[in-house]
């Protein structure tokens, strides 16, 4: 099997200003170094212009968190794909469970925006996971299978330019992480289903672990074999914290 190179992405989801992005990411300039993984920051859209000039030309590359299914025209509050990469952006997270959970999005209009990323050149961060009602229940695999069978056909792509997030909905922000071989089972799921559908790419597709990653348990997960990297939201907000997750990604 390749070595991946893993991806470290923070969602900084809706939390930022123009004051506190500056001092974030100057710390993490300062002390990234010569990273081992490759380095994301998912930010609000109004501060995708700040984020780029700060970043430009250094090892962070910019994510957004959300993205338009429609290529443009009469959709109020909304960003197109082509607009996102107009302003440097590399990455976008697409079907958060926040997203999911308050703004009613299916399983369809994920695969929708994930076509519409790719079609734009942005690599999409695919989030799915289940809810601790459905855990309880014994639906995980089918629920996870369910959702990224979704993303897996987008026509004309090539599936080994999407990223898998997986986020257990109840270990994200609850301090509950997923034990790192109860993650790794499901990853190991998913490997399988992307190695089914896309055979020879499925090897090269990362699936990241997202809910309540940190500093004190990156590394036990990372070292999972299909554990590819880490979708981190409160932790990418403290720089040091950040920075010895990126450290534990090798
Ligand atoms: O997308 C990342 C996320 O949902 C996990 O959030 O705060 O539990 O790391 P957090």
């Amino acid at each position: 099997e390749m070595k991946k190179k893993k991806l470290i992405a923070g969602n900084w989801k809706m939390n930022g200003s123009l004051v506190a992005n500056e001092a974030l990411l100057q710390a993490l300039l300062q002390g990234i170094g010569a990273p081992a993984c490759d380095v994301a920051v998912c930010v609000p859209a109004p501060y995708l212009a700040q984020v780029q000039s700060l970043v430009d030309g250094t090892s962070i590359a910019v994510g957004a968190q959300d993205v338009s299914a429609q290529p443009q025209g009469a959709f109020t509050g909304e960003q197109s794909a082509a607009m996102l990469k107009d302003f440097g952006v590399r990455y976008v997270i697409v079907g958060h469970s926040e997203r999911r959970q308050y703004h009613g999005e299916t399983d369809e209009l994920v695969a929708a925006k994930t076509a519409a990323a790719l079609a734009n050149g942005l690599t999409p961060i695919v989030c799915i996971g289940e809810t601790l009602a459905q855990r309880e229940a014994g639906q995980t695999e089918e629920v996870v299978k369910r959702q990224l069978a979704a993303v897996i056909h987008v026509n004309g792509h090539c599936i080994s330019e999407i990223v898998v997030a997986y986020e257990p909905v109840w270990a994200i922000g609850t301090g509950k992480t997923a034990a790192p071989d109860q993650a790794q089972a499901v990853h190991a799921l998913l490997r399988a289903q992307l190695h089914h559908a896309a055979n020879e790419h499925a090897a090269g597709i990362r699936i990241l672990y997202g809910g309540s990653m940190n500093a004190s348990n990156a590394a036990e997960l990372l070292a999972q074999p299909d554990i590819d990297g880490g979708l981190i939201g409160g932790a990418s907000l403290k720089a040091p914290d950040f920075l010895q997750i990126i450290a534990a990604a090798r």
